[in-house]
């Protein structure tokens, strides 16, 4: 094992070898030995055992028992476990961000920020639970009162990707045990230490609160997650991944008319306006298309720059590109870590020749670096005007940005809501009319429309999710509790008569 992985985890006090099953404590599994490959060096991390599809009903079975007892737990006492993992994750921050850089590749900033949104959520948990507050309505009736309530829903499947391995299982676990759910999580096989060290976080807070089962792990393969797609023991799946994953999650779990949650891809959008502030723009966009290596759902696949300032935006953008270089995601300075995997890499050399044999100029970029690990060069693609290029339609996780010029905010619009995904957006401008004519129902399709700031880095109060390809699904704040809940409408007769409604007579 890797010795940095095996000083995280003592520190973080996880002594026994731990397996991809757990409840409460590590199980004996019965799946195949995953390994875990560091993106940067091609090296191996160490092995986990998986869970079989076996394994995975059996943490279901314990899950639905203790579900039983934990839907009437008060909301505010559920909320206490969640408090104290918000405490272990800030606690264990550096070891935990650690994780996320040596496995997934993230750079230290973004592994610390991703553990930072794993606090957050977890203090947003704990206020909502005081707050999973429903309707009264008036009632037709005379002496009636009409109201809803929200009960648990029941377990749900969380099944996440490898490019946020801990925190998207945050959004959904936090909400989801504080409305009174238990939660098997099927993390990523690409990333199990990043797993398995959240489980044994949670499993020290559930023996600290007397509750094993809430939060459980099925660290397995597809198998284990299509058997949760088609399992009626979870009235909720939620999956993020790719769109043709989700479809198949979706058709799955809709056959059985159970609930999905999806979180699906994206191919998210800047404009450019004359008026923009092109040096907000410019680190925006450079975020927003080279940060996580253009790995996230949420980075910025696109660029509409209005022609007046297509070529200053350009220069500027090939010099920030070109202070952009690849590297050690844990040394201090470095902007670009390396891509997950050898086929990630082959999607960005098949995407990039496409694009330039579908008529894109090469603009900076474009190459795989030779060295160990999966690193590409940050890389820049114009589109001629006039070009169709079919490739921008598709989302490849890789830091590529392609850049068309539009004559006027409708023709921007009009690229904008082309694609099939609609996740997040965002538009540059001073212009108040542009900025609000993008947000109104005439503008964005998307789910996150941004003025002046990027696609990506969306902060947890918000709901987040999108529309179209990306799934319709929302998760962490606002509202999106209530995917985690059943709605149940109650009218309650206190008079001495039974008044039908709508004026019907009977008996
Ligand atoms: C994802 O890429 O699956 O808005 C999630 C963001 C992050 C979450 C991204 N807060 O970029």
């Amino acid at each position: 094992m890797d010795e940095r992985v095996k000083d995280v985890l003592a520190r973080l006090g996880l002594s026994t070898a731990p397996t991809g099953v757990a409840g409460g404590e590590f199980e004996t599994a019965h799946g195949a030995l995953l390994q875990s490959l560091n993106p940067a060096t091609g090296n191996v991390l160490g092995e986990v055992s998986a869970a079989s599809v076996e394994d995975a009903a059996g943490v279901l079975t314990r899950a639905q028992e203790r579900f039983v007892s934990w839907r009437m737990v008060p909301a505010p006492q559920r909320a206490r476990l969640v408090a104290t993992l918000g405490d272990l994750f800030r606690r264990h921050k550096e070891d935990l961000g650690l994780l996320i850089s040596l496995e997934a590749g993230k750079i230290r900033s973004e592994g610390l920020g991703e553990v930072q949104e794993m606090v957050d959520i977890c203090e947003f948990a704990v206020g909502l639970s005081r707050q999973l507050h429903g309707l009264t309505m008036p009632s037709e009736r005379p002496r009636h009162r009409m109201m809803e309530q929200w009960h648990p829903l029941g377990p749900v499947a969380i099944i996440t990707a490898f490019n946020f391995p801990m925190a998207v299982w945050a959004w959904n676990a936090a909400l989801a045990a504080v409305c009174g759910d238990v939660c098997i999580w099927k993390p990523s096989p690409r990333t199990p230490w990043c797993s398995v060290a959240v489980q044994h976080l949670c499993n020290v807070a559930m023996a600290q609160h007397g509750c094993p089962g809430v939060l459980s792990l099925a660290l397995g393969d597809v198998d284990v997650g299509a058997w949760m797609a088609q399992q009626r023991g979870f009235p909720l799946v939620s999956f993020t991944g790719s769109v043709a994953a989700g479809r198949t999650v979706a058709t799955q779990v809709a056959a059985r008319l159970g609930k999905s949650l999806l979180e699906l891809g994206g191919n998210n959008a800047i404009v450019v306006m004359p008026d923009a502030d092109l040096d907000l723009a410019v680190r925006a966009i450079a975020f927003g298309a080279v940060g996580t290596a253009g790995q996230r759902c949420t980075s910025t696949r696109r660029l509409l720059v209005h022609q007046d300032v297509m070529e200053p935006l350009l220069a500027r953008l090939k010099k920030a590109y070109a202070s952009i270089t690849p590297g050690d995601p844990l040394v201090n300075t470095t902007l670009l870590g390396p891509l997950i995997g050898p086929r990630a890499v082959q999607a960005f050399q098949a995407a990039v020749a496409a694009a330039q044999q579908q008529g894109a100029v090469l603009v900076h970029g474009g190459k795989r670096l030779e060295r160990p690990g999966f690193f590409v060069e940050p890389t820049l693609l114009r589109i001629p005007r006039g070009v169709v290029a079919p490739i921008t339609l598709e989302e490849t996780f890789a830091p590529i940005l392609y850049a068309f010029e539009v004559a006027s905010l409708e023709e921007a619009l009009q690229l904008h809501n082309a694609v099939p995904q609609g996740l997040s957006s965002a538009i540059f401008t001073h212009d108040m009319r542009h900025a609000e004519h993008f947000l109104s129902a005439q503008g964005s399709d998307c789910g996150i429309a941004n003025v002046n700031i990027g696609t990506s880095g969306a902060e947890i109060g918000g709901a987040f999710g999108g529309e179209k390809d990306t799934g319709g699904g929302r998760e962490s704040g606002s509202d999106a509790w209530k995917t985690y809940m059943r709605r149940q409408t109650c009218t309650v007769n206190w008079g001495g008569e039974l008044p039908l409604a709508q004026g019907v007579q009977f008996l």
